[in-house]
Protein backbone atom coordinates (compact mmCIF):
# COMPACT_ATOMS: atom_id res chain seq x y z
CA UNK A 1 0.00 0.00 0.00
CA UNK A 2 1.31 3.34 -0.85
CA UNK A 3 3.11 4.27 2.85
CA UNK A 4 1.32 7.55 3.49
CA UNK A 5 -2.21 6.54 2.82
CA UNK A 6 -1.05 3.26 4.95
CA UNK A 7 -0.17 6.20 7.48
CA UNK A 8 -3.65 7.53 7.78
CA UNK A 9 -5.54 4.61 7.81
CA UNK A 10 -3.32 3.56 10.30
CA UNK A 11 -3.72 6.82 12.75
CA UNK A 12 -7.39 6.74 12.16
CA UNK A 13 -7.76 3.09 13.10
CA UNK A 14 -6.52 4.94 16.72
CA UNK A 15 -9.62 7.30 16.44
CA UNK A 16 -10.57 10.93 15.37
CA UNK A 17 -7.61 12.95 13.93
CA UNK A 18 -7.06 16.25 12.44
CA UNK A 19 -6.01 17.33 8.94
CA UNK A 20 -2.99 19.46 10.90
CA UNK A 21 -2.01 16.92 13.29
CA UNK A 22 -2.16 13.70 10.08
CA UNK A 23 0.10 16.50 8.22
CA UNK A 24 2.09 17.14 10.67
CA UNK A 25 2.66 13.45 11.99
CA UNK A 26 3.22 12.17 8.55
CA UNK A 27 5.41 15.33 7.49
CA UNK A 28 3.03 15.94 4.01
CA UNK A 29 1.08 18.98 3.12
CA UNK A 30 -2.68 19.48 3.94
CA UNK A 31 -3.99 19.04 0.34
CA UNK A 32 -1.85 15.72 0.08
CA UNK A 33 -3.71 14.75 3.59
CA UNK A 34 -7.23 15.60 2.07
CA UNK A 35 -6.16 14.20 -1.39
CA UNK A 36 -5.72 10.41 0.52
CA UNK A 37 -8.91 11.13 2.35
CA UNK A 38 -10.75 11.43 -0.88
CA UNK A 39 -9.28 8.71 -2.32
CA UNK A 40 -10.03 6.33 0.54
CA UNK A 41 -14.17 7.56 0.03
CA UNK A 42 -13.84 7.50 -3.48
CA UNK A 43 -12.75 3.68 -1.82
CA UNK A 44 -16.06 3.36 -0.04
CA UNK A 45 -14.45 4.20 3.55
CA UNK A 46 -17.19 6.18 5.20
CA UNK A 47 -14.70 9.19 6.73
CA UNK A 48 -16.89 12.08 8.67
CA UNK A 49 -15.03 15.10 9.40
CA UNK A 50 -16.10 16.85 12.75
CA UNK A 51 -14.29 19.57 15.40
CA UNK A 52 -12.22 16.55 16.43
CA UNK A 53 -11.32 15.14 13.04
CA UNK A 54 -11.52 12.90 10.75
CA UNK A 55 -13.04 9.65 12.01
CA UNK A 56 -13.92 6.17 10.09
CA UNK A 57 -17.43 5.18 10.20
CA UNK A 58 -17.04 2.22 8.21
CA UNK A 59 -14.98 0.36 6.11
CA UNK A 60 -15.87 -1.29 2.65
CA UNK A 61 -17.47 -4.27 2.49
CA UNK A 62 -14.42 -5.69 0.07
CA UNK A 63 -11.34 -4.58 -2.10
CA UNK A 64 -7.97 -3.87 -2.11
CA UNK A 65 -7.86 -1.12 0.32
CA UNK A 66 -10.51 -3.07 2.81
CA UNK A 67 -8.40 -5.81 2.88
CA UNK A 68 -4.95 -4.17 3.54
CA UNK A 69 -6.96 -2.37 6.15
CA UNK A 70 -6.04 -4.45 9.68
CA UNK A 71 -4.51 -6.61 7.78
CA UNK A 72 -1.53 -8.83 10.02
CA UNK A 73 0.28 -9.92 6.82
CA UNK A 74 2.94 -8.24 4.88
CA UNK A 75 1.04 -8.18 1.77
CA UNK A 76 -0.07 -5.91 -0.86
CA UNK A 77 -3.56 -6.03 -1.99
CA UNK A 78 -3.61 -5.21 -5.65
CA UNK A 79 -7.94 -6.13 -6.54
CA UNK A 80 -10.13 -6.21 -9.54
CA UNK A 81 -13.78 -5.52 -10.05
CA UNK A 82 -13.46 -8.64 -12.75
CA UNK A 83 -10.05 -9.98 -14.23
CA UNK A 84 -9.61 -13.00 -16.34
CA UNK A 85 -7.45 -14.83 -14.05
CA UNK A 86 -6.22 -13.74 -10.57
CA UNK A 87 -3.19 -16.50 -10.95
CA UNK A 88 -2.07 -15.45 -14.51
CA UNK A 89 -2.08 -11.77 -13.23
CA UNK A 90 0.32 -12.99 -10.38
CA UNK A 91 2.46 -15.07 -12.80
CA UNK A 92 2.70 -11.70 -14.80
CA UNK A 93 3.63 -9.45 -11.44
CA UNK A 94 6.46 -12.84 -10.53
CA UNK A 95 8.05 -11.94 -14.10
CA UNK A 96 8.27 -8.21 -13.56
CA UNK A 97 10.42 -9.21 -10.30
CA UNK A 98 7.41 -8.63 -7.83
CA UNK A 99 6.36 -10.96 -4.58
CA UNK A 100 4.64 -10.72 -1.48
CA UNK A 101 1.63 -9.34 -3.60
CA UNK A 102 -1.67 -10.46 -3.23
CA UNK A 103 -4.27 -10.51 -6.30
CA UNK A 104 -7.32 -10.33 -5.31
CA UNK A 105 -10.96 -10.11 -7.36
CA UNK A 106 -14.40 -10.33 -7.25
CA UNK A 107 -15.00 -11.92 -10.49
CA UNK A 108 -13.08 -14.00 -12.84
CA UNK A 109 -13.86 -14.28 -16.45
CA UNK A 110 -11.05 -16.68 -17.43
CA UNK A 111 -10.60 -18.77 -13.97
CA UNK A 112 -7.96 -22.13 -14.25
CA UNK A 113 -8.55 -25.07 -12.04
CA UNK A 114 -6.31 -28.32 -11.99
CA UNK A 115 -5.55 -30.12 -15.24
CA UNK A 116 -6.46 -26.64 -16.84
CA UNK A 117 -9.70 -27.20 -15.94
CA UNK A 118 -12.12 -24.25 -16.65
CA UNK A 119 -12.69 -22.68 -13.08
CA UNK A 120 -16.08 -21.06 -12.85
CA UNK A 121 -15.83 -17.50 -10.85
CA UNK A 122 -18.78 -15.33 -10.61
CA UNK A 123 -19.06 -12.25 -8.91
CA UNK A 124 -19.48 -12.39 -4.96
CA UNK A 125 -16.82 -15.09 -4.76
CA UNK A 126 -13.21 -15.20 -2.96
CA UNK A 127 -10.46 -15.27 -5.98
CA UNK A 128 -7.24 -14.95 -5.04
CA UNK A 129 -3.37 -15.49 -5.43
CA UNK A 130 -0.83 -14.91 -3.54
CA UNK A 131 2.87 -14.03 -4.80
CA UNK A 132 5.70 -15.56 -3.06
CA UNK A 133 9.60 -15.98 -3.46
CA UNK A 134 10.33 -18.83 -0.96
CA UNK A 135 14.25 -19.55 -0.12
CA UNK A 136 13.20 -23.21 -0.41
CA UNK A 137 14.32 -25.91 -2.73
CA UNK A 138 11.46 -26.81 -5.55
CA UNK A 139 10.29 -30.05 -4.31
CA UNK A 140 9.42 -28.37 -1.20
CA UNK A 141 6.50 -26.64 -3.49
CA UNK A 142 3.69 -28.60 -2.59
CA UNK A 143 3.66 -28.02 1.05
CA UNK A 144 2.86 -24.37 0.32
CA UNK A 145 -0.43 -25.88 -1.35
CA UNK A 146 -1.31 -27.74 2.10
CA UNK A 147 -0.38 -24.57 3.92
CA UNK A 148 -3.08 -22.75 1.72
CA UNK A 149 -5.58 -25.80 2.13
CA UNK A 150 -4.91 -25.76 5.86
CA UNK A 151 -5.62 -22.14 5.98
CA UNK A 152 -8.55 -21.94 3.47
CA UNK A 153 -10.03 -24.20 5.96
CA UNK A 154 -9.21 -22.46 9.04
CA UNK A 155 -10.79 -19.49 7.49
CA UNK A 156 -14.01 -21.13 6.49
CA UNK A 157 -14.42 -22.55 9.54
CA UNK A 158 -14.85 -19.24 11.02
CA UNK A 159 -18.16 -18.51 9.37
CA UNK A 160 -19.33 -21.86 10.80
CA UNK A 161 -18.93 -24.46 8.27
CA UNK A 162 -17.38 -28.10 9.05
CA UNK A 163 -14.89 -27.77 6.59
CA UNK A 164 -12.06 -30.38 5.28
CA UNK A 165 -9.98 -31.06 3.15
CA UNK A 166 -9.49 -33.54 0.38
CA UNK A 167 -5.80 -34.46 -0.63
CA UNK A 168 -4.29 -33.08 -1.87
CA UNK A 169 -6.05 -29.46 -1.71
CA UNK A 170 -10.08 -29.37 -2.28
CA UNK A 171 -11.76 -28.32 0.42
CA UNK A 172 -15.10 -29.78 1.35
CA UNK A 173 -18.34 -29.24 3.29
CA UNK A 174 -19.74 -32.69 3.74
CA UNK A 175 -18.54 -34.06 0.49
CA UNK A 176 -19.03 -31.02 -1.68
CA UNK A 177 -16.50 -28.81 -2.79
CA UNK A 178 -16.04 -25.42 -1.65
CA UNK A 179 -13.25 -24.27 -2.49
CA UNK A 180 -10.07 -25.19 -5.12
CA UNK A 181 -5.83 -24.31 -4.91
CA UNK A 182 -3.94 -24.18 -8.25
CA UNK A 183 -0.41 -23.50 -7.32
CA UNK A 184 2.12 -22.50 -10.03
CA UNK A 185 6.13 -21.88 -9.97
CA UNK A 186 9.23 -21.33 -11.55
CA UNK A 187 12.87 -22.45 -10.58
CA UNK A 188 15.59 -24.62 -10.50
CA UNK A 189 15.60 -27.84 -8.44
CA UNK A 190 17.46 -26.03 -5.75
CA UNK A 191 15.51 -22.90 -5.72
CA UNK A 192 11.95 -21.64 -5.87
CA UNK A 193 12.28 -18.71 -8.19
CA UNK A 194 8.12 -17.77 -7.80
CA UNK A 195 5.45 -19.30 -6.55
CA UNK A 196 2.00 -18.58 -7.27
CA UNK A 197 -0.72 -19.91 -4.98
CA UNK A 198 -4.19 -19.58 -6.31
CA UNK A 199 -7.52 -19.81 -4.00
CA UNK A 200 -10.98 -20.08 -5.02
CA UNK A 201 -13.39 -20.35 -2.23
CA UNK A 202 -17.63 -19.98 -3.44
CA UNK A 203 -18.45 -17.42 -0.82
CA UNK A 204 -21.75 -15.26 -1.65
CA UNK A 205 -22.28 -17.01 -4.51
CA UNK A 206 -25.46 -19.04 -5.50
CA UNK A 207 -24.68 -23.04 -6.56
CA UNK A 208 -27.10 -21.76 -9.09
CA UNK A 209 -24.40 -19.60 -10.76
CA UNK A 210 -21.78 -22.75 -10.40
CA UNK A 211 -21.30 -25.82 -12.23
CA UNK A 212 -21.88 -29.48 -11.49
CA UNK A 213 -23.92 -28.54 -8.88
CA UNK A 214 -24.73 -31.95 -6.97
CA UNK A 215 -20.75 -31.79 -6.09
CA UNK A 216 -20.69 -28.35 -5.19
CA UNK A 217 -21.22 -25.56 -2.25
CA UNK A 218 -21.02 -22.20 -1.26
CA UNK A 219 -20.77 -20.36 1.96
CA UNK A 220 -24.05 -18.92 0.50
CA UNK A 221 -25.61 -21.83 0.80
CA UNK A 222 -24.64 -23.24 3.72
CA UNK A 223 -24.33 -20.01 5.86
CA UNK A 224 -25.70 -17.12 4.35
CA UNK A 225 -23.64 -14.62 3.17
CA UNK A 226 -20.61 -14.34 4.61
CA UNK A 227 -17.77 -10.76 5.43
CA UNK A 228 -15.58 -11.41 2.49
CA UNK A 229 -12.98 -9.16 4.33
CA UNK A 230 -12.69 -10.85 7.18
CA UNK A 231 -12.69 -13.95 5.33
CA UNK A 232 -10.16 -13.03 3.03
CA UNK A 233 -7.72 -11.29 5.94
CA UNK A 234 -8.25 -14.06 7.94
CA UNK A 235 -7.30 -16.57 5.15
CA UNK A 236 -4.20 -14.52 4.37
CA UNK A 237 -2.88 -14.31 7.74
CA UNK A 238 -3.41 -17.87 8.80
CA UNK A 239 -1.38 -19.03 5.21
CA UNK A 240 1.39 -16.30 6.11
CA UNK A 241 1.59 -18.11 9.62
CA UNK A 242 1.63 -21.45 8.22
CA UNK A 243 4.79 -20.89 5.83
CA UNK A 244 6.14 -19.27 8.51
CA UNK A 245 5.98 -22.16 10.52
CA UNK A 246 6.42 -25.08 8.04
CA UNK A 247 6.88 -27.98 10.87
CA UNK A 248 2.77 -27.07 11.66
CA UNK A 249 1.53 -27.73 8.25
CA UNK A 250 1.37 -31.50 7.93
CA UNK A 251 0.32 -31.64 11.46
CA UNK A 252 -2.06 -29.04 10.84
CA UNK A 253 -3.53 -30.95 7.63
CA UNK A 254 -3.79 -34.20 9.05
CA UNK A 255 -6.49 -32.85 11.85
CA UNK A 256 -8.60 -31.15 9.21
CA UNK A 257 -8.32 -33.86 6.57
CA UNK A 258 -11.25 -35.91 5.08
CA UNK A 259 -9.17 -38.07 3.00
CA UNK A 260 -6.74 -40.05 6.15
CA UNK A 261 -8.38 -43.43 7.24
CA UNK A 262 -10.84 -43.43 3.78
CA UNK A 263 -10.85 -46.00 1.22
CA UNK A 264 -9.37 -43.76 -2.06
CA UNK A 265 -8.59 -44.34 -5.61
CA UNK A 266 -5.68 -41.75 -6.96
CA UNK A 267 -5.24 -41.33 -10.90
CA UNK A 268 -1.62 -40.85 -10.87
CA UNK A 269 0.50 -40.84 -14.45
CA UNK A 270 1.88 -43.99 -13.69
CA UNK A 271 -1.51 -45.84 -13.10
CA UNK A 272 -3.95 -46.35 -10.34
CA UNK A 273 -4.01 -46.77 -6.68
CA UNK A 274 -6.32 -47.69 -4.49
CA UNK A 275 -6.40 -48.82 -0.91
CA UNK A 276 -6.84 -47.28 2.58
CA UNK A 277 -5.19 -43.19 2.97
CA UNK A 278 -3.23 -44.16 5.99
CA UNK A 279 -0.84 -40.82 6.07
CA UNK A 280 0.82 -37.74 4.68
CA UNK A 281 4.04 -36.83 4.88
CA UNK A 282 5.87 -33.96 4.03
CA UNK A 283 5.75 -31.89 1.45
CA UNK A 284 2.05 -33.27 0.58
CA UNK A 285 2.32 -37.47 -0.53
CA UNK A 286 -0.43 -39.40 0.43
CA UNK A 287 0.38 -42.62 1.73
CA UNK A 288 -1.83 -45.35 0.48
CA UNK A 289 -2.09 -49.07 2.15
CA UNK A 290 -3.19 -51.62 -0.39
CA UNK A 291 -3.40 -55.38 1.14
CA UNK A 292 -0.39 -54.66 3.47
CA UNK A 293 1.87 -52.65 1.13
CA UNK A 294 2.23 -49.11 1.27
CA UNK A 295 2.56 -46.65 -2.18
CA UNK A 296 3.57 -43.48 -1.94
CA UNK A 297 1.71 -40.76 -4.37
CA UNK A 298 3.21 -37.42 -4.90
CA UNK A 299 0.62 -36.19 -7.62
CA UNK A 300 -2.71 -37.36 -8.79
CA UNK A 301 -6.71 -37.41 -8.82
CA UNK A 302 -8.36 -37.85 -5.75
CA UNK A 303 -12.06 -39.94 -5.24
CA UNK A 304 -13.02 -40.39 -1.80
CA UNK A 305 -14.75 -44.32 -2.15
CA UNK A 306 -17.64 -45.79 -0.09
CA UNK A 307 -16.09 -48.69 2.32
CA UNK A 308 -18.09 -51.34 0.13
CA UNK A 309 -16.46 -50.20 -2.69
CA UNK A 310 -13.11 -50.55 -4.59
CA UNK A 311 -10.57 -53.49 -3.84
C1 LIG B 1 -9.05 -26.69 -8.71
O1 LIG B 1 -9.63 -27.20 -7.75
O2 LIG B 1 -9.09 -27.20 -9.83
C2 LIG B 1 -8.25 -25.44 -8.47
C3 LIG B 1 -9.07 -24.19 -8.63
C4 LIG B 1 -8.26 -22.92 -8.40
C5 LIG B 1 -9.07 -21.67 -8.67
C6 LIG B 1 -8.38 -20.42 -8.24
S1 LIG B 1 -9.44 -19.03 -8.23
C7 LIG B 1 -8.11 -17.96 -8.03
C8 LIG B 1 -7.00 -18.49 -8.90
N1 LIG B 1 -7.11 -17.99 -10.26
C9 LIG B 1 -7.34 -18.97 -11.13
O3 LIG B 1 -7.49 -18.81 -12.36
N2 LIG B 1 -7.39 -20.15 -10.50
C10 LIG B 1 -7.18 -20.00 -9.08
Amino acid sequence: MQESRERILSALSEGPVTGPELADDLEISRAAVWKHIEELRDAGFEITSTGSGYEIESVPEFGGIAVEFGLEAPFEIEYHDSIGSTNARARGLATEGRENVVVLADEQTGGRGRLDREWSSPSGGLWLSILLRPTRPATHAPVYTLAAAVATARAVRETGVDARIKWPNDVLVEGRKLSGILTEMEGEADRISWLVVGIGINANVGTDRLPDREDVTSLQAEVGEVDRRNLTQTLITEFHELVHDEGEIVPAWRDLSATLDRRVRVETANGTVEGRAIDIEFPGSLVIETDGEETVVTVGDCTHLRASEGA
